[in-house]
């Protein structure tokens, strides 16, 4: 799809992009480069990370592909020093890595939960770390007014609850926490803007193959408008949004990008059911009131 945003937004920027070599996270890495950003793609499979980094390059977009943990915090530091040092700046991170499969809570080890909480809110945190000194106003290539920004991707099955996956609403809830904090404490020191976005089931991802398989794929629900899958691009152009200017006055938020699929649930009854009944209902009530306030 065609983006509704001039290709030069992010012109002159560069962006950091952990889980950047698949899914989201490469849908969101191509539109920030296609919108003008260097785009470095740092994730832990390393042919994974240097295909997606020449699939940009092909399209004309400055990048690199990094291999590294955002669980290592040597990894961290290393990855972004070198996309300092390679692409010149660092403007925008985006906090994409993310680890999860279904499992329901007694079947869950403890190694488990606490595997998905270091990739999701231990691995932001550390990237967010990592990538402060840089992304501060006068940080190298940058002039003194021009602040960074950060992206934390999350999700919003932790608003209400999710099945089966306990450490990853967990994690999530996490992420959605740090953003707020860091807005707060960075978007008062030093005026890097930080927000996340929450996406719902998006179509043609690992996320959704692994997460999704046929069997609840098959599920009647995902043929009412609300429960259609978004696309990857819808996610990239919130990322597109949240990074340049347009946002400038947004900070703290976590952007819902889910058709509205979270406030659904079963209507309590047809919508004709209720233009029949409700003025029924209605004056049934004030003629009780009036027949009580007589007897008064
Ligand atoms: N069900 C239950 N427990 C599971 C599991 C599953 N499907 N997969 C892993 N675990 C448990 C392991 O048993 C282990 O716990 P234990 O030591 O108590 O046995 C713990 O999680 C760590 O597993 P391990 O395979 O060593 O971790 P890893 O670092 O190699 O992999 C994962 C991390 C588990 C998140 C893995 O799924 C992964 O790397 N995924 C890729 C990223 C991804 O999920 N992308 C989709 C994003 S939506």
């Amino acid at each position: 799809m065609e983006s509704p945003f001039k290709e030069t937004v992010l012109k002159g920027k560069t962006a950091l992009v952990t889980g950047g070599g698949s899914g989201i996270g490469f849908a969101i890495s191509t539109e920030l480069g296609k919108h003008g950003a260097a785009v470095a793609i740092m994730g832990r499979r390393k042919t994974v990370v240097q295909e997606a980094a020449a699939a940009l390059q092909a399209q004309g977009i400055r990048a690199i592909g990094v291999e590294g943990d955002v669980r290592n915090i040597e990894d961290a530091a290393r990855v972004v020093e070198l996309t300092v040092k390679q692409l010149g700046r660092l403007d925008i991170l985006v906090n994409g890595a993310a680890g999860n499969f279904l499992s329901s809570a007694e079947d869950l080890s403890p190694n488990g939960f606490r595997t998905v909480l270091d990739i999701d809110s231990v691995g932001t945190f550390t990237m967010c770390n990592a990538a402060l000194q840089y992304l501060k106003k006068g940080g190298p290539g940058k002039a003194p007014s021009e602040a960074g920004v950060i992206l934390n991707i999350s999700a919003t099955l932790h608003y209400t609850a999710g099945w089966y996956q306990i450490h990853v609403s967990a994690a999530k809830a996490a992420v959605d926490s740090i953003t707020r904090s860091l807005a707060l404490e960075w978007g008062t020191d030093y005026d890097i803007r930080v927000n996340g976005i929450a996406p719902g089931p998006i179509g043609d991802t690992p996320g959704m193959d692994k997460l999704a398989p046929e069997e609840i794929k098959d599920d009647p629900r995902f043929e009412q408008p609300l429960y259609r899958l978004g696309e990857k691009w819808d996610i990239a152009m919130a990322a597109v949004y949240l990074a340049s200017d347009a946002g400038k006055f947004v900070n703290g938020a976590t952007l819902i990008v889910d058709g509205g699929i979270w406030l659904s649930h079963p209507r309590i009854a047809p919508k004709e059911a209720i233009r029949a009944i409700s003025r029924v209902v209605e004056m049934r009530s004030r003629k009780t009131s009036h027949a009580s306030k007589s007897k008064l």
